[in-house]
């Protein structure tokens, strides 16, 4: 087989076959293809599109490419959900104790933050005594015993699509539906994935800017998904705006140990029941949305969803205390409101922009050196469609300097109004299950 006539097959509009699509990608990951040829593989896919059989191969061969995690020693069905990325999204951090609590094992595979996104790790570190560094051995234990571990990214995962994802970032075929779908998905099956749950971004603070390109996404991946026999589900949501209030890594454990609670906020709630019906239903535990959106309100009125959260804590050397004792979280020096300078409805409040102003306090991560701090962040008060008067707090600051200048102006900035009533955006836009 030749490199060049791959290229020219797939530049012509023809369908790859299994055998080629494993020569590409295993050539491209030893070396012996070539940056220049793997581009112009990559740009030919950009125009041509794959086929979804043409998917799954490309899916497989990157999951195959490294290290595989095996999960087979956990019994049932291993969900896993991924979202596109966003702002303030503290959802991992209720779903895995919620879904957990109904009898779904969640062995999940987490990430730290970057930039203006926030990471699942960077949020448990924040508390004290909490490690992600688990052996395989105990993370499969801890996983039967109590349904619910979380570890750090670790060992040669998708060598493939790190390469290839490098590569595209600098030949502008990131931008493909098959090729991102197929990032994605190889990572969620290589980390042994049976079942995948995925929330596709859209608006201003997602990589998907439209509701018409998110849904293309949401049906590729949900096409690889079922064609490689993991059960696939998805859904499209907002993040035109932050969800929930609070944004920064002590922030969003308070605020996920509240909506476990079930005093959390209206949009994190909603998306974790949404989300988490999907995770019972393809774990096997619910046959309909309906009924798993029941148990997910049962386990978050009677407690045991919080309990699970707890039992992770305990599991993993964290203060277990921490769940009936909020202020034992890492706490900021200065506590400063942010005050309205005008009268009017939030007509925008662009989430990119916001996460970018928790960055700069500290919350997040420049490059992928920085240090963060745990202890600081904001806490939005208004959101889209709310009315705000001239001096109401429209978030407040928590932060351990006092030279906010930037922070503020970035906030402004990402704030808009309008003098006519502003509808609410509507959080989840459409369920997608095939
Ligand atoms: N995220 C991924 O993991 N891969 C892509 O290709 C794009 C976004
Ligand atoms: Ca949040």
């Amino acid at each position: 087989m030749r490199m060049v006539d791959l290229i020219e097959k797939k530049r012509d509009g023809h369908e790859l076959s299994t055998e080629e699509i494993r020569f590409i990608v295993s050539g491209y990951t030893n070396g012996e293809i070539a940056d220049y040829q793997m581009s112009s593989f990559l740009m030919a896919v950009f125009f041509q599109d794959m086929s979804e059989r043409e998917r799954a191969d490309l899916t497989m061969a990157m999951a195959e490419s490294g290290d595989q995690i095996d999960l087979s020693a956990i019994e049932g069905i291993k969900v896993d959900k991924h979202s596109t990325g966003g702002v303030g999204d503290t959802t991992t951090l209720v779903l895995g104790p919620l879904v957990a609590a109904c009898g779904v094992p969640v062995a999940k595979m987490s990430g730290r933050g970057l930039g203006h996104t926030g990471g699942t790790i960077d949020k448990l570190e924040a508390i004290d005594g909490f490690h992600v560094e688990l052996s395989t051995e105990n993370f499969i234990r801890q996983v039967n015993e109590h349904k619910l571990a979380v570890i750090g990214q670790s060992g040669n995962l998708t060598p493939a699509d790190k390469k290839m994802y490098s590569l595209r970032d600098v030949t502008a075929t990131v931008n493909s539906i098959p090729l991102i779908a197929s990032s994605i998905m190889s990572k969620k099956i290589a980390a042994g994935a049976d079942a995948i749950v995925l929330d596709v971004k859209t608006g201003e603070g997602a990589f998907m800017k439209t509701e018409e390109d998110a849904k293309k996404l949401a049906h590729a991946m949900v096409g690889i998904g079922n064609a490689t026999g993991r059960k696939t589900m998805a859904i499209i949501s907002d993040m035109s705006q932050p969800l929930g209030f609070a944004i920064g890594n002590a922030l969003e454990v308070k605020e996920a140990i509240e909506t476990l609670q079930g005093k959390g906020p209206e949009d994190l709630t909603e998306l974790c029941l949404v989300l988490g019906s999907q995770m019972v239903v393809v774990g096997g535990k619910a046959k309909t949305l309906e009924e798993a959106r029941a148990m997910l309100e049962g386990v978050i009125k009677d407690g045991s969803a919080l309990e699970a959260f707890r039992q992770l804590i305990e599991d993993q050397g964290g203060n277990p205390a921490v769940v009936d004792d909020l202020s034992l979280l890492p706490q900021a020096k200065f506590v400063t409101e942010l005050p309205a300078k005008q009268d009017g409805y939030i007509s925008y409040m662009e989430a990119d922009e916001i996460g970018t102003a928790a960055m700069v306090l500290g919350a997040g991560r420049a490059t992928k050196d920085s240090v963060i701090d745990l202890s600081v962040g904001l806490v939005l008060h208004k959101k889209v469609g709310d009315f705000v008067k001239k001096g109401e707090a429209l978030a407040t600051i928590y932060s351990n300097t006092q030279d906010l200048a930037e922070c503020q102006e970035m906030l402004y900035n990402s704030i808009e109004y309008s003098n006519e009533p502003v509808e609410a955006i509507q959080l989840v836009s459409a369920l997608i299950t095939d």
